[in-house]
């Protein structure tokens, strides 16, 4: 079924309330590895962190017969994906992890380098639920973004292991503008900057 399984893609916000914790679910798994388990190695704690703080208007879901198998967010330059809550996040993720949450998702967008006059989007939390992956996914949820008629240009990052995303972005015509060195420690050597 997973070769011709028809993808739906939805607003999050029109799906309401009930798609926050899978979407929660899919950021906590999609990148636990990559930055997550730093804040927290409890699953729970950080999808109880993330689902109020989620900004649904931004984010697109891939739905497979009614399950969200996919995630994705389209950000502008002064918008966050997460509407970050210190208290939240203190309250989840201990007091000195919480605020370095808030201070690196923050200080996110700020690499990007984006002129206030660009129709530039960022795109963000990409995810697909581990158990869809290699099935048409994320193509789908990305190709129906970059079709958004309010965006021209679209950046991202991705860091330098992660070959699956980098393939996918460089397939979808995006191409590397920098790079930066990661933070000792974190597993991998670059954050990779790209645009289309
Ligand atoms: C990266 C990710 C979003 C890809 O999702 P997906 O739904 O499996 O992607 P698709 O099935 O649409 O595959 C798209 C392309 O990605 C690339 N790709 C996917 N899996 C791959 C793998 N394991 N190795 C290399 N390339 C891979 C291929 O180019 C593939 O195209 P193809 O099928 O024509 O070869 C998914 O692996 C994921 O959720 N990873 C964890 C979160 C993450 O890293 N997000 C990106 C942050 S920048």
């Amino acid at each position: 079924m997973k070769n011709n399984m028809e993808i739906k893609i939805k607003k999050a916000s029109e799906l309401g309330d009930a798609a926050r914790n899978k979407i929660a679910e899919l950021f906590v798994e999609g990148f636990y590895d990559t930055t997550l388990k730093y804040f927290s190695k409890d699953k729970v704690k950080l999808r109880n962190a993330f689902s109020p703080l989620l900004v649904l208007d931004l984010f697109y879901v891939a739905v497979v017969e009614d399950k969200i198998v996919g995630m994705a967010a389209h950000v502008g330059s002064t918008e966050l994906a997460l509407n970050l809550d210190k208290k939240i996040l203190q309250k989840y993720l201990g007091l000195i992890r919480g605020l370095f949450f808030y201070f690196t998702f923050k200080s996110h967008a700020k690499h990007f380098k984006i002129g206030a006059e660009e129709r530039t989007a960022i795109i963000d939390c990409l995810a697909t639920d581990p158990k869809f992956t290699g099935c048409g996914v994320a193509t789908t949820l990305m190709k129906y973004i970059l079709g958004l008629p309010e965006w021209e240009h679209f950046v991202l990052d991705v860091v330098d292991t992660n070959e699956a995303a980098i393939g996918l972005y460089l397939k979808l015509g995006f191409h590397e503008t920098g790079r930066r060195k990661a933070p000792q420690g974190s597993g991998f050597n670059y954050i990779i900057y790209m645009k289309k």
